[in-house]
């Protein structure tokens, strides 16, 4: 047991006994947790922090906030991206502010303006403190493990994740078919809730909510259809189906972009829900593809960007207009967001117990909140979906990655 975490082994019990119950409430509200999962789940882990493609040229570089530390992630004189620690090397101010971008072929510190390469090598500091640095090649800036994979940068704090292909193995069987890295970003959507990172990441795992909470969702998908998908890396979700006659997730059902081609026909009528490492939702529809990226921020505060990306030949037709997915799952979003900030209030409440959950609706929560209450419990973060499973599971998979 983790001592340092204010939940004991009793109460993570229920969790990770395969019995399938919610979090004790510490895991939803406690600051302490929070820094225990940015040390070990999210620093420790590969991160997303969005696409390579907004970084066009030498010297555009965006400060993230991962882990509770800062990355800075610059596109080199050689076109390649490279991550550093945010912090200078003369006493550590931050290089570029957190959620702060900006261009140009040298990084000056804002603080007593040592400056950098893109390529991360001190460049010089000022003349006045010259002779107080001898070899400018001592002071580099830091690297952080950083990974380009189907058009998204990929990062990993502590460098001590397994190799990215190993973390996230299988899921490029499924992510191939839908050419993730070619699609093109149509818009982008924040959201700032309030509420814990795992809460959000449990109701994206359920459809259980979406009769209740989402009447516009429930005309166009048939929230009982669907199978469940496990990753042999650290991926998992399910499918939910669409309701007859349905082409996609949008107001009416229709598309109003282009199928994507060559999809199996298996990907064809359903919507595939995918969490991806920590922090990254893939929602796969046959004509475009939802990402969401998380960063917590708080015990009760995430941060939220949300992508959506449609295969190139859609935008060369003239009437496209991405709002009929973009609309859609805004307003889905949103309703979603408010039950997330509703059941903040209510992990917070003294009254809160952790309650059971469904076998047949929560399979998604339950594989998660196992995931983290065996991490919590043991103090190892798995990187593997199918070692959550028991044998009578893993034989049982109806939609087993592609082979
Ligand atoms: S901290 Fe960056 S120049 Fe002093
Ligand atoms: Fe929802």
């Amino acid at each position: 047991m983790a001592r340092e975490l204010p939940m004991t082994a009793e109460q993570l019990h229920p969790s990770t006994n395969g019995s399938g119950q919610m979090l004790p409430a510490p895991a939803y509200t406690d600051p302490e947790v929070l820094a225990w999962e940015n040390d070990h789940v999210f620093a420790g882990g590969w991160v997303c922090i969005g696409r390579a493609g907004s970084f066009v040229k030498a010297g555009d570089r965006r400060a993230y906030q991962i882990g509770g530390e800062g990355v800075l992630v610059v596109m080199g004189t050689d076109g390649q991206l490279r991550g550093f620690f945010n912090s200078c090397r003369h006493r550590g101010h931050e290089l570029l502010p957190a959620g702060g971008e900006a261009s140009g072929s040298l990084i000056r510190c804002p603080y007593h303006a040592w400056v950098f390469t893109p390529d991360g090598d001190l460049r010089g500091v000022p003349p006045t403190h010259q002779g107080d640095v001898t070899d400018l090649t001592e002071h580099s800036l830091v690297p952080v493990s950083l990974e380009l994979w189907n058009g998204f940068v990929m990062v990993n704090m502590s460098g001590d994740a397994p190799p990215l292909d190993e973390y996230l193995v299988g899921l490029d069987d499924i992510l191939d078919h839908f050419g993730i890295g070619e699609l093109r970003l149509a818009e982008t959507h924040s959201y700032t809730i309030e509420a814990n990172w795992k809460l959000i990441v449990e109701n994206y795992h359920e459809c259980f909510h979406c009769p209740t909470v989402h009447p516009e969702l429930s005309l166009v998908s048939d929230t009982e259809a669907g199978v469940s998908v496990f990753g042999e890396g650290l991926f998992f979700g399910g499918t939910n189906d669409f309701r007859d006659g349905v082409e996609t997730m949008s107001l009416d059902g229709t598309s109003g972009g282009v199928p994507i081609a060559d999809l199996p026909q298996k990907y064809r009528h359903t919507t595939l829900y995918l969490q991806v490492g920590p922090n990254l939702l893939v929602s796969l529809h046959p004509d475009y593809v939802m990402i969401h990226r998380l960063i917590a921020l708080a015990p009760d505060r995430t941060f939220i960007e949300c992508h959506w990306l449609f295969p190139a030949e859609a935008f060369e037709k003239p009437d496209f207009d991405p709002a009929y997915a973009v609309d859609f799952w805004d307003i889905t979003n949103r309703q979603d967001w408010t039950a997330c900030e509703s059941v903040q209030r209510g992990v917070a409440s003294r009254g809160y117990r952790p309650g059971p959950l469904s076998s047949y609706h929560e399979v998604g929560v339950r594989l998660f909140t196992q995931w983290l209450a065996e991490a919590y419990a043991t103090g190892v973060v798995s990187t593997r979906a199918h070692d959550l499973l028991s044998e009578e599971q893993l034989a049982s998979l109806a939609f087993p990655v592609d082979t």
